[in-house]
């Protein structure tokens, strides 16, 4: 069964429930913000500090950062886009089989956007509830002039704790480090003891998320970039809807087109990124 609930300040998700796992979506930002597999429990991290005040995004759970991923070119406009603080259309809601739901957001064009970003567009979310969380994002060009696009599914991971996990798939890779503009290539896995903001390129193949009796894996399809972020102790305590040692329980690796990994999107064309989460006990 699934159903839309409002909080007592009237702010509208869609509550998910099948024989397979749980889920909760926002209609602003098409943002889910749990998602719980009965074998496992929750996946996804969530500021106790998220106020769900209509325009505010969400501390937590899977921001669509969209149309521009980071800060655009007019550095006016508010970081990672305006999607995650629009109020989406729920489309549909169908539960596929009795451990599947499906749920389609729409978000259009309106006056408000079209003054930060000049484009006629239809983004569609459509999120896939059952033993595992498939997250596909559909940008069409619905304008008569091409745009492009930079984008991400800002996925927080919940962790047993910081120091505890090593992130896989990365090996190799190149990236940019965010904090000193630099590039490097990835030694290893990734490990946490101070602040990370990297954006890894070319990653074609499945990361995973080791923490002490889990792993988390993600494939993505649509984008070949990959942000790792945990903000560490010093911006943790400057970040908005953060507790001061939040840092600790969750790390942020998402699914990106990012830098050199922008779209066109020609009138009439679209493009799609995926991100599917499976977790397992270990
Ligand atoms: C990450 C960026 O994607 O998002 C970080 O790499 C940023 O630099 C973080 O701090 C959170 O952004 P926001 O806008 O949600 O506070």
């Amino acid at each position: 069964m699934s159903e839309v609930k409002a909080l007592a300040n009237g702010f509208r998700y869609i509550e998910v429930n099948n024989k397979a796992a749980s889920a909760k979506i926002a209609l602003q930002g098409a943002h889910v913000f749990s998602y719980k597999p009965h074998k496992t429990g929750e996946v996804l991290w969530l500021s106790e500090l998220s106020d769900f005040e209509t325009t505010r995004s969400i501390r937590g759970g899977i921001p669509l950062c969209w149309p521009w991923f980071g800060m655009s070119e007019n550095t006016n406009l508010p970081q990672h886009g305006f999607a995650r603080n629009s109020m989406f259309e729920l489309i549909d809601i169908q539960e596929i089989d009795p451990n599947t739901t499906q749920v389609v957001l729409q978000l259009t064009q309106t006056p408000v956007s079209l003054q930060m970003w000049e484009f006629a567009f239809v983004l569609q979310m459509k999120c896939t509830v059952s033993d595992t969380l498939r997250v596909e994002l559909t940008t069409i060009n619905t304008d008569t002039k091409p745009f492009k696009i930079t984008q991400a599914l800002h996925t927080y991971f919940c962790v047993s704790g910081i120091e505890n996990i090593a992130i896989s798939g990365l090996e190799g890779k190149s990236y940019l480090d965010a904090l000193t503009s630099k590039k490097h290539t990835q030694e290893g896995v990734v490990e946490f003891d101070s602040e990370v903001d990297r954006v890894y390129q070319k990653v074609e193949n499945d990361i995973k998320l080791k923490d002490t009796n889990k792993v988390v894996s993600i494939t993505n399809s649509g984008s070949s970039s990959v942000v790792v972020w945990n903000p560490w102790i010093t911006k943790c305590a400057r970040m908005s809807a953060m507790k001061k040692d939040a840092y600790k329980e969750f790390v942020c690796i998402e699914s990106a087109n990012a830098l050199e990994d922008f779209r066109v999107l020609q009138p009439q064309e679209h493009h799609t990124i995926v991100a599917v989460v499976s977790d397992e006990f270990v």
